[in-house]
């Protein structure tokens, strides 16, 4: 009886070996495509694993460098050069990398991280996500530049005069077509 009910566990297990191995070789379970939404269990799982990665590596201190205009606009320019292409500009509008990206990278002006803790996002841009495009920053930017770009991520929506400017006048570096355009063809 124990006997069969243990062949029994192991031929479901093997079965299910099986199964994940011929989907993900005939390319089935994990398609090659970026112009697709991701399934829920690949977003849940994602989410899942990142905010338990933040809760144990995340640093809890606040960001060392204080809110001084030319900390903001070093921190402009670097978004500029280095995520706009695929975090969006002020005005929302995605550029060509942003509409066709897998994962989709949140536009920021719209979807912004205000409210997350600067450890958080100075980990996120030093390490990177894995598997969603987000590159890690943390051997092509010195860590005060990380520390600049979370300082403005952190005051994107209430930024100073001087710097709410150099921000407004960011411009997409490639502009993708309208939404219309782009959801004719099936895209995002
Ligand atoms: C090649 C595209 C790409 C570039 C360039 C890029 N990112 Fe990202 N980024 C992404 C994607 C995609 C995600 C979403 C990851 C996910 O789904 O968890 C992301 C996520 C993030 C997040 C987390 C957002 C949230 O809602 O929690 C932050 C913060 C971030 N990026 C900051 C930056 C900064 C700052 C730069 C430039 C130094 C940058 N990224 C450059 C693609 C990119």
């Amino acid at each position: 009886m124990l006997k069969g009910f243990v062949l029994g566990i192991v031929v479901v297990i093997v079965a299910g070996l099986v199964v994940v191995y011929v989907g993900v070789t005939q390319g089935l379970l994990i398609p090659a495509n970026a112009d697709a939404r991701p399934g829920k269990l690949e977003t849940w799982a994602a989410h899942a694993s990142l905010r338990a990665t933040m809760r144990r590596e995340a640093s809890t201190s606040p960001n060392p460098l204080p809110t001084s205009i030319p900390n903001l606009l070093n921190g402009i320019k670097l978004y500029g050069e280095n995520c706009s292409m695929c975090h969006g500009v002020a005005d929302g509008s995605p550029s060509t990398i942003a509409a066709g990206l897998y994962q989709h990278a949140p536009q920021l002006a719209k979807d912004g991280v205000e409210d997350d803790p600067d450890g958080v996002t100075y980990w996120k841009i030093y390490h990177g996500i894995r598997m969603t495009g987000m590159p890690s920053f943390g051997k092509s930017l010195s860590d005060n530049q990380v520390w600049e770009l979370s300082l403005f991520l952190k005051h994107m929506d209430k930024l100073p005069p001087q710097a709410e400017r150099a921000w407004k006048t960011l411009k997409n570096p490639a502009p993708a077509a309208p939404a219309t355009e782009r959801a004719k063809k099936g895209g995002q």
